[in-house]
């Protein structure tokens, strides 16, 4: 049912690693589609690796023509929908915007990055306009360190949130495990101790992260019963 669609102008902000990570937690519970909307289809080579979890279900030939039915088709059969998508700049990105329960705006702790968010939240606000529907989003921060939290980080979430920007409490934060499901081409209950550095902390952040989501979705839902109905 919830369609929770990732959207960045940013190449590599975290757009396909933090759908990955949603995917598989929601997976361990429900059915999941990940639409993989990036024309490269990073999702898609992930999957023929061969670890793709049993609930994790990939469609990899959308494209601007099909999007929406894709969408539909995949929230009929699922419970949960993820769309991962390339860039902001594209017709494609309205169209998922379009039948989103949930954006999730994946952002790097810099300066230069919060503002190319500010390009995600353009198309967001432009959208809620042609459908004269909100279009509950947030901001995710994506690649922070986990031991320290910088100057220029704090002073980015001051700023989003005094523009009332939502950002999730959640942070993802930059770990090897999450680079090392795509080298290895596995989920993350499918890496190794032996073969990455701190695996228990981020399958925690994964876990928190998603809790987060369905605590989002389920506000979500309560503010406008139309939204999830
Ligand atoms: N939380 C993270 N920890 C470590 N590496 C990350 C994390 N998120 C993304 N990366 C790495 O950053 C690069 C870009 O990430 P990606 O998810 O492909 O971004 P996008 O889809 O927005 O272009 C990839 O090499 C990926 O492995
Ligand atoms: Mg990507």
């Amino acid at each position: 049912m919830p369609t929770i669609v990732f959207v960045s102008p940013k190449g590599g902000a975290g757009k396909t690693t933090s759908s990955l990570i949603l995917a598989e937690q929601l997976s361990r519970s429900a059915d999941v589609t990940i639409i993989d909307a990036d024309p490269n289809r990073p999702i898609e080579s992930w999957a023929k690796g061969g670890a793709k979890p049993e609930h994790l279900h990939i469609i990899a030939d959308a494209d601007e023509e099909n999007i929406i039915e894709r969408i539909e088709d995949a929230a009929v059969r699922t419970p949960f929908v993820i769309v991962d998508l390339e860039g902001t700049a594209s017709k494609i990105v309205l169209m998922a915007i379009s039948q989103a329960d949930l954006v999730i705006v994946p952002t790097q702790g810099s300066q230069l990055d919060a503002e190319q968010a500010g390009r995600a939240f353009r198309v967001i606000a432009q959208q809620e306009k042609m459908s004269r529907r909100k279009v509950p989003y947030s901001v995710l921060l994506t690649r922070t360190n986990s031991a320290i939290r910088t100057r220029t980080l704090a002073h980015i979430e001051k700023g989003l949130i005094a523009a009332g920007i939502p950002v999730f409490n959640t942070e993802l934060n930059e770990r090897e495990a999450f680079r090392a499901m795509f080298s290895f081409r596995q989920p993350l209950s499918g890496l190794s101790v032996s073969d990455v550095a701190n695996l228990d902390k981020a399958v925690s952040n994964a876990e928190q992260f998603a809790q987060e989501v369905i605590a989002t979705l389920r506000g979500a839902h309560q503010q406008s019963p139309e939204v999830l109905a």
